[in-house]
């Protein structure tokens, strides 16, 4: 049976009867898979708690739905196309029956190494296909995955390792990144001496640099897996039993964990791929997001695996060794469906046309976008001259939390409107509220985005802590999933996202929190107090810019700068380094002693034409005094 949505009135049928009958709605999806018990209740749920069960009391493995579902009639298919750093490395190609005989005695080797189910294994790995292993090895075991993205630093590993009570790291000894190789196995290692709870470490090799191996902790992947049987049977987990935790940036504190769970998460990770995609099968799908966020956990791996798809997964950036890279190989493995950030698009679009002039790109059918607001400039340039002014645009809003895409075009079938994620998909109920919590009905409104109904791909609370999960996504509006974007619904009732209305800053399309980096700029012993705000940048959507009071003595500013962003890079990781820092002698405060950052952000984006009344602050003097710092005329 097709779930594939194929017409604009069948869209808007369905998802008359997602809303009306949710329950009736889901199960005839879910009868899709295979179940080893089927559930008793479809939902039950409160905003409240939060609490929220879908599929009760099910029982299944998500690895028995890719592989023994569907085995008999894609046995011999590509799962995974892989395509290395280095374009004159051979690429590598995987079928369904190869991925399961690896995944199965991978899965050996966890549970020989003592892995059990519910145990949590990190898995901080480059992008190769035995990262996906990783995750789906964990998952057959019942096993809970966090997959730590390679980039972040040790200090930020050890974190996520403490916070999950990690028994394993997954990792390998180098990874390879556009011209570089970084040593990851002394990452692992020095997050290794802040932490208690890992047993073992195993290692892929990948780059054949020489690393320290512990004895007694540290494992071979190539070694371990040689003993083991390529046969295994998966572990029978319950419907609501933890799939995965994801770390997630928020406006306060460390990142939290969020919690998927097994049933929901992959009926809607299945369903919302095959209709934004309208993936067929003969089609090659690219996804080209990293495996450490959840757009590669829901797109790269669970998403298309359930689907029989072929997914590419590439190891390197977008521009190494040329501007060209990603075009040649949508030529060279044909790729039908691609799925980007606005920040590669223009990274690349600022290179212009000549990178583009030797490839077709004929195969593309529909082109794709993530992470944050594409602006149209950057729309106009992909739907032109990437998707030849033939392909749907498919603008995916959605977020660690969701699990899955929650308002998008269906590729071919939603009408597109640059920057406009659209509709949302049948069982989404998005809806707009004003600062009170009211609900903004009608078109042509602007207010925060809330959901008012779960559905199967929610995250179900952050590991160890379930009240800041309400506190975090419940509270802001009381039996409303709040999301911290701004949104508009045009006069056509078709949804544009404005951005985070929180203090998180979307950069690249990462999610950095404010207080994050300025706990890390803190660190720096010169350091009396910092605000940080994001800016637009033109690449990266949103910059950080830093503010630091700092004590000088004994060093040049320059120097403080240098080393407050190095601070940074070393805490959290290079992705979280700010762009700008201006060493400034106060920051503006209300009576109340809170910031005020509205006016940081004016600056930062050196715009004070509107500053507002800066009368009520506690030393209106300081606003000039950073205009004038950050050399901006004061006309
Ligand atoms: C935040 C979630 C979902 C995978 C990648 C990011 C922003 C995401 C869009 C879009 C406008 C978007 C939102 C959201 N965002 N997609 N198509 N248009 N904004 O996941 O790290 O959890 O971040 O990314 O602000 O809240 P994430």
């Amino acid at each position: 049976m097709s779930q594939k949505i194929q017409s604009l009135s069948e869209y808007f049928q369905e998802y008359q009867e997602s809303i009306q009958q949710p329950e009736e709605f889901w199960s005839r999806i879910a009868k899709n898979f295979h179940w080893k018990k089927p559930w008793d209740s479809v939902l039950s749920w409160n905003f409240d708690g939060p609490e929220v069960k879908w599929f009760e009391n099910a029982q299944l493995n998500i690895t028995e739905n890719i592989f023994e579902r569907q085995l008999s009639t894609h046995g011999e298919k590509t799962a995974i196309l892989w395509e290395p750093n280095d374009p004159k490395e051979p690429e590598r190609s995987i079928s369904y029956n190869e991925l399961f005989e690896l995944t199965c005695q991978f899965s050996n080797a966890l549970e020989s190494q003592g892995i059990q189910k519910g145990d949590r294994v990190i898995i901080y790995m480059p992008m190769i296909p035995e990262a996906a292993i990783a995750m789906l090895a964990c998952a057959r075991v019942g096993a809970v995955h966090s997959v730590v993205f390679a980039g972040f630093s040790s200090t930020a590993l050890a974190d996520r390792i403490n916070d999950c009570e990690a028994k394993m790291v997954l990792t390998s000894d180098g990874n390879f990144r556009g011209a570089k190789n970084i040593p990851v196995k002394e990452v692992v290692d020095e997050a290794l001496e802040k932490t208690t709870t890992v047993d073992k470490v195993i290692v892929y090799q990948r780059t054949q640099e020489s690393v320290t191996m512990k004895e007694g902790r540290d494992l071979w992947w190539h070694e371990l897996i040689q003993s083991e049987s390529k046969e295994h049977t998966a572990a029978t987990l319950d419907a609501e039993d933890l799939l995965f935790i994801l770390y997630t940036s928020g406006s306060t504190g460390k990142p939290k964990g969020v919690v998927h769970t097994t049933a929901g998460y992959m009926v809607y990770t299945h369903y919302s791929f095959l209709n934004v995609f309208q993936y067929e099968q003969e089609d090659v799908y690219w996804c080209t997001a990293d495996v450490g966020w959840i757009t590669g956990h829901s797109y790269i791996v669970y998403g298309p695996l359930l689907a029989g798809a072929t997914t590419l997964m590439f190891e390197g950036v977008p521009t190494y060794p040329t501007a060209g890279r990603f075009w040649e190989i949508v030529d060279k493995y044909q790729v039908n469906q691609f799925y980007t950030a606005p920040t590669a698009i223009r990274a690349l679009q600022a290179y212009g046309l000549e990178p583009l002039e030797p490839y077709s790109l004929s195969s593309l059918k529909v082109i794709g976008s993530v992470g944050e607001p594409i602006n149209e400039e950057a729309w106009h340039w992909y739907h032109d001259h990437i998707g030849k002014g033939k392909c749907p645009l498919v603008d995916t809003w959605w977020q660690t939390e969701t699990g899955g895409i929650m308002i998008s075009p269906l590729a071919g079938i939603t009408p597109n409107k640059p920057a406009h994620a659209s509709l949302p998909l049948p069982g989404i109920q998005p809806i707009l509220v004003d600062a009170e919590g009211n609900e903004l009905k009608g078109n042509n409104v602007e207010g925060n985005l809330c959901i008012k109904f779960p559905w199967p791909s929610m995250l179900r609370t952050t590991y160890g802590d379930h009240k800041r999960c309400k506190d975090t996504y419940f509270s802001t509006y009381p039996g409303l999933y709040f999301t911290g974007d701004g949104a508009k619904r045009d006069h056509d009732g078709y949804l544009r996202i404005l951005g985070r209305v929180d203090d998180v800053i979307n950069v690249s399309g990462h999610r950095m929190g404010t207080a994050e980096v300025e706990n890390a700029i803190n660190e720096h012993p010169k350091v009396i107090e910092s605000a940080v705000v994001g800016f637009p940048h033109v690449i990266k959507g949103q910059g950080i810019y830093a503010y630091a009071i700092c004590d000088r003595e004994g060093h040049t500013d320059e120097e403080l700068i240098q080393e407050i962003k190095d601070t940074v890079r070393k805490i959290i990781g290079p992705i979280a380094k700010p762009d700008e820092v201006q060493i400034v002698p106060g920051l503006p405060k209300t009576r109340s002693g809170k910031i005020m950052r509205r006016i940081l952000r004016k600056v930062a984006s050196k715009d004070i034409s509107n500053l507002g009344d800066t009368s009520t602050l506690l030393n209106p003097e300081i606003v000039d005094q950073i205009i004038n710092g950050a050399g901006i005329k004061n006309s």
